[in-house]
């Protein structure tokens, strides 16, 4: 197959930071996706309907001229979030669901939750609005290996969450291993995953070729070759409960390439032709429109987007550097050439 012609998809995780970053980063996404979910995780947090509607706002006017792309909110859970906060947020149509980033867990989660019975209250609220919690599924405990630590929080927090919120609508975001797949497989409709191109793409290894390679690096991190063969199998597989969640995360250059560099890789850029690569790999396209462009809007309870976009076999190379404020960002698979593009 060369060609293939599919809904325009979105991206159900993304990170666009603020000004003057976010104009910078705005238009990869706005180009390639209809909608995305966008991460609340600024300096200070997104953590109420009043900050969602103004960073909203931001979004919308840093885009591109003419550009129908759709940002859809997210609230950054505190200790301190309220029961009210959620009621309001719950009635907006702009807001889609609130974030759980364990304290310490990832970049700019200082401000996440503590324990998670500080949040049952809230928890409660959004399981009686229907309001879907987004979960980064880390264990924070620095003794846990930072490997185990998805499937640590599956043990320790997911299962009970689940057990005490049986109906609360949950995203496992940006999973990582084979448990996480099992553990999304084993429960109802409730629950669904997101899926990154560089999980499909890369495995631990990738991070130490010849060297310490940065732009390699994110959270949660990249794992064993088998656990990158599980995601790619559930992305690829008829399930219907897993979507692209692209977790672009732009830092520049000088923060990536640093003795203490930040966790996040950019794949915005051309995060379609990611996947693409992805299923390339899989050898079956079967359910791409599906895990694109479908699956995301129904677990969210949306109509599906109404244009169309085709993808085409034909190799290209990704730039080496793209430009961002005050330095240079360097996207996924910056320089190496990659067998889809976008028609
Ligand atoms: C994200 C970021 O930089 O905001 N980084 C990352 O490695 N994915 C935060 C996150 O989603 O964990
Ligand atoms: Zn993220």
């Amino acid at each position: 197959m060369n060609k293939l012609t599919i809904i325009k998809p979105d991206d159900w995780h993304l990170h666009l930071r603020d000004s003057p970053y976010l104009a910078a980063v705005v238009g990869d996404t706005a180009k390639q996706f209809g909608r995305a979910i966008v991460m609340p995780n600024l300096k200070p947090p997104i953590t109420n309907c009043e900050e969602a509607e103004s960073y909203r706002q931001r979004i919308l006017s840093d885009l591109p001229v003419g550009s129908q792309f759709q940002p859809l909110m997210t609230l950054y859970l505190t200790n301190n979030t309220r029961v009210e906060d959620i009621a309001l947020a719950s009635l907006s149509h702009n807001i889609l669901g609130a974030k759980l980033y364990p304290a310490g867990a990832t970049t700019n989660s200082d401000a996440g939750v503590t324990h998670i019975q500080k949040i049952y209250p809230v928890l409660e609220a959004m399981q009686k609005h229907q309001f879907p919690l987004l979960i980064h599924g880390e264990a924070t405990d620095n003794k846990v290996d930072i490997f185990d630590r998805e499937k640590h929080f599956i043990d320790s927090t997911m299962q009970q969450i689940r057990n005490d919120f049986p109906e609360l609508r949950i995203i496992f975001e940006h999973i990582t291993t084979r448990e996480a797949v099992d553990f999304v497989l084993a429960q109802d409709d409730d629950v669904a995953a997101t899926i990154t191109p560089h999980h499909l793409l890369i495995n631990r290894n990738a991070m130490f070729e010849g060297g310490i390679r940065p732009h390699h690096y994110c959270l949660p991190i990249a794992k064993r070759e088998e656990h990158r063969v599980a995601l790619l199998n559930a992305a690829t597989g008829h399930s219907g409960r897993f979507f692209a969640g692209t977790d672009s995360a732009p830092h520049s250059q000088t923060a990536k390439e640093s003795a203490c560099g930040c966790a996040g890789i950019y794949s915005a850029f051309c995060a379609i032709e990611l996947y693409a690569e992805a299923f390339e790999l899989a050898g079956d396209f079967s359910h791409f429109e599906a895990f694109m462009s479908l699956n995301g809007p129904k677990f969210y309870r949306l109509p599906v987007n109404t244009l169309q976009i085709t993808i085409e076999k034909s190799e290209w190379q990704v730039p080496q550097t793209l430009d961002y404020p005050g330095g240079l960002l360097i996207p996924f698979k910056a320089g190496e050439t990659l067998q889809w593009s976008i028609v």
